[in-house]
């Protein structure tokens, strides 16, 4: 299995027209992530719009708007039934939490942190962005945006860098969610003094006593996960979902791929959509197959080489669905075929 290095790389919320946010100790993308920014369409169901305290689900519904990022979690995503359902659950219990308080029943803010587990390109991160904006927007984290990091970001090389380097990307994530992705590379009992269990201490503790301000989501493969959560047992009562995305089915992943050149004004021209089905197949018997991920780097070649097809033509005048149409021959020339 594939270590996932910044977790840079794995993440392509444009393209799914989600918010974008920032990820500490990135050079590339900074301004974009500007929380306020990302969450300017979005209502925030403040204290003061509430005319009338809610009194049905439609009303809370109406108020918060969560309705639209369900339906775009819907519509966007493809398969993952399972994982849309519990969001659906969580929603509801929010959502009724709501109308308890209406009633002054609910004393305490409920627990939100989650942990997401699923192999490599299976959404995790894709669906936590949304998970930010329905939290947002039921009003259970004022600002919305997401902070992804990994231990790297957390924990220090030396002594005393690990508290400052924690906090400040707690501070960073206040008023939405801090995505941990492979978070269990911060406990390694095999090294004596190892530094990340500092960094699970101070997140213990904001987890704690900061969660009416901070959701924390865990990320990362499900058995590494389990043995984690073993070993840290103050973590594990903390988290109160549990999300498993599972790997998608070869159907799914054509669909995710058809979406995605859709998306880029792309599309498969005749018998490529087949022979792109026989390439899925094919890699997903290799190693470091990373399902929706795999889908998104597959087309980035398979639109290389239509350029590189186009461009040694240098006289011929393209038309529109030259430059659109991804051909059987720009799939099949993968290395995949070769053997
Ligand atoms: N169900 C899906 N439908 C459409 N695109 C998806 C789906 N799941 C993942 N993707 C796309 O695949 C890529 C990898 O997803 P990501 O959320 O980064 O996975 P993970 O965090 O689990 O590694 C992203 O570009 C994302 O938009
Ligand atoms: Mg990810």
């Amino acid at each position: 299995m594939q270590r996932l290095k910044a977790s840079v790389t794995a993440i392509d919320a444009t393209e799914m027209n989600a918010p974008l946010y920032s990820i500490p100790g990135s050079t590339g993308r900074t301004a974009v992530a500007d929380p306020v920014v990302a969450s300017s369409t979005s209502a925030v169901p403040a204290e003061a719009d509430a005319v009338a305290v809610p009194r049905t689900v439609a009303e809370v519904l109406a108020q918060s708007r969560i309705d639209d990022v369900m339906d775009e979690l819907d519509r966007d995503l493809v398969g993952l039934i399972p994982v849309k359902t519990r969001i659906r659950d969580i929603a509801a219990l929010l959502v009724i939490d709501k109308l308890r308080a209406g009633f002054g029943l609910s004393a305490q803010s409920p627990s939100l942190h989650m942990c997401f587990t699923g192999n490599p390109g299976t959404g995790k991160t894709t669906v936590a962005l949304r998970m930010a904006e329905i939290l947002h927007r039921l009003g259970y984290v004022r600002k919305g945006h997401l902070v992804a990091v990994t231990r790297d970001d957390l924990v220090g090389q030396y002594i005393g860098h690990t508290a400052p380097k924690t906090k400040e990307v707690l501070k960073k994530a206040m008023g939405g969610v801090l995505f941990i992705d492979e978070a269990y590379y911060l406990y390694k009992p095999e090294n004596e003094r190892d530094y990340g269990q500092e960094a699970i201490e101070i997140l213990l503790q904001v987890m704690e006593n900061q969660r009416d301000d901070l959701v924390v989501i865990l990320a990362g493969y499900q058995d590494r996960m389990d043995t984690f959560f073993k070993s840290n047992p103050g973590m594990s009562s903390r988290i109160a979902h549990h999300l498993d995305f599972p790997d998608y089915a070869v159907p799914e992943l054509l669909t995710i791929g058809e979406r995605m050149l859709d998306q880029q004004h792309y599309r498969f021209g005749e018998g490529a959509r087949e022979v792109f089905d026989d390439y899925l197949q094919r890699r997903l018997q290799q190693p470091h197959f990373a399902n929706a991920r795999s889908v998104r780097n597959a087309l980035e070649r398979a639109r290389l080489r239509q350029a590189s097809r186009l461009f040694a033509d240098r006289d011929r005048v393209l038309t529109h669905e030259d430059l659109t149409t991804i051909e059987v021959g720009d799939i099949r020339s993968s290395r995949l075929f070769a053997a």
